[in-house]
């Protein structure tokens, strides 16, 4: 799960996603280096926290090309870190792994997550709904693979 800072989307999705699946193996990073080693947004604890699951032990962390032979599956949040991504990509596998998390329930749409970061709750409510929708649909589509 991949956005920009790590510290408010893709710490939810990897929360959302940790908790409800017990056999996909998840982790998140954010395309930029400006919060390295810090704790999620409180914003995005608190939302997590308003539906049982605990998210405040994240630690966020840069996306590298490394994590294109780690994960099978990278999910941008959004257009612009999609674009970063694929532009780190080594080849077409790598290019191939790499999918905007909303197209999951909007195939084929590039449809982004919105930056919460400079709004409000509401905000965060917004995208936690995405969110879980999303992860949903990516547990019914790779869970019994
Ligand atoms: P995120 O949100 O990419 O969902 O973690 C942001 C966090 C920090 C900043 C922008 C977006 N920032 O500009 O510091």
């Amino acid at each position: 799960m991949v956005c920009l800072g790590n510290i408010c989307r893709s710490p939810l999705a990897h929360g959302l996603l940790h908790f409800k699946s017990k056999k996909i193996t998840v982790d998140s990073a954010g395309t930029a280096n400006y919060h390295i080693g810090k704790s999620p947004d409180q914003r995005s604890i608190d939302i997590a926290k308003k539906y049982n699951f605990d998210i405040s032990k994240q630690v966020a962390r840069q996306f590298t090309s490394k994590d294109f032979t780690l994960f099978d599956k990278i999910y941008a949040m959004d257009t612009d870190n999609y674009s970063k991504i694929i532009s780190l990509a080594k080849n077409q596998n790598e290019i191939d792994k790499v999918d905007l998390i909303l197209n999951e329930i909007s195939p084929g749409k590039y449809q982004s997550i919105p930056d919460p970061y400079y709004g409000g709750k509401k905000g965060f409510e917004d995208i936690f709904d995405l969110l879980e929708k999303s992860c949903n649909q990516i547990i019914k589509k790779y869970e019994n693979r």
